[in-house]
């Protein structure tokens, strides 16, 4: 069969991660998850600060001193920025406060876009994002654009986070995802939109199977 690349593109907490992940094992491709890329460039920003509040100057100049790679066990997906594993650090509340900031800083896109790129030249990928049919690969052969009712995905995150030990109440959750939704899709450089030829898909009344099914029925067909 012919490998392709797959991205898979919309709202945070909509379970894109999940069935890249899943998707991945089965077809035995490699997973990308661009926002740990996202992430680890704002932990790395949040670091360099004593005050916590990042220089946005600073980061444009230090770019090139960070280093992302991903390591990976089964089913299970670690980010590491230059040799440490930070795979949990780019889960704290902190950065899931300032990512979107910093996900607008157009050379932090274009930084992190041609290494993206790079790592999908081989194709027999999967990579979850925002821009992934849209900027990173427009010619991807697969491309799927999730949303959900903000409720629903708080929830989501809300339970995500309780599982790695983050008790946050449900409005504090859900004001973040909505602040996120808006800076994620009114930036200027790279807005989260479909691409015009991806395939939307509600999920709010779905389950992960049920949209894994409808995905995986869909790769299937246009690699066979
Ligand atoms: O998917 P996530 O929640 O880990 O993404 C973290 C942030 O990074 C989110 O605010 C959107 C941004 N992001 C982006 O702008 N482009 C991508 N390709 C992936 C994530």
């Amino acid at each position: 069969m012919k490998k392709i690349i797959v991205a898979i593109d919309g709202f945070a907490s909509t379970g894109k991660s999940s069935l890249a992940k899943l998707l991945a094992e089965t077809l035995d491709y490699t997973y990308i998850d661009t926002g740990a890329m996202y992430r680890a460039v704002t932990y790395y920003a949040l670091q360099q600060e004593p005050q916590g509040n990042i220089n946005q100057e600073r980061l444009i100049l230090n770019l090139d001193q960070i280093k992302i790679h991903f390591e990976y066990t089964h089913l299970d997906h670690q980010t590491f920025l230059n040799g440490v594993n930070v795979s949990k650090e780019i889960r704290l509340s902190q950065v899931n406060s300032e990512v979107s900031k910093v996900a607008k800083i157009s050379e932090v896109r274009a930084f992190l876009v041609s290494q993206q790129q790079k790592l999908g030249v081989d194709k027999g990928i999967i990579m979850d994002g925002r821009d992934i049919g849209t900027v990173v690969f427009p010619e991807a052969e697969c491309k799927f654009f999730l949303k959900a009712l903000p409720e629903i995905r708080a929830k989501r995150r809300q339970l995500e986070q309780i599982e790695i030990g983050n008790e946050e109440s449900l409005a504090s959750v859900l004001a973040s995802i909505k602040e996120r939704d808006l800076i994620d899709s009114t930036r200027i450089d790279s807005p989260l939109v479909k691409a015009d030829d991806a395939i939307e898909i509600e999920v709010s009344e779905k389950s992960l199977e049920e949209v894994y099914q409808q995905l995986h029925e869909h790769i299937i067909k246009t690699i066979s």
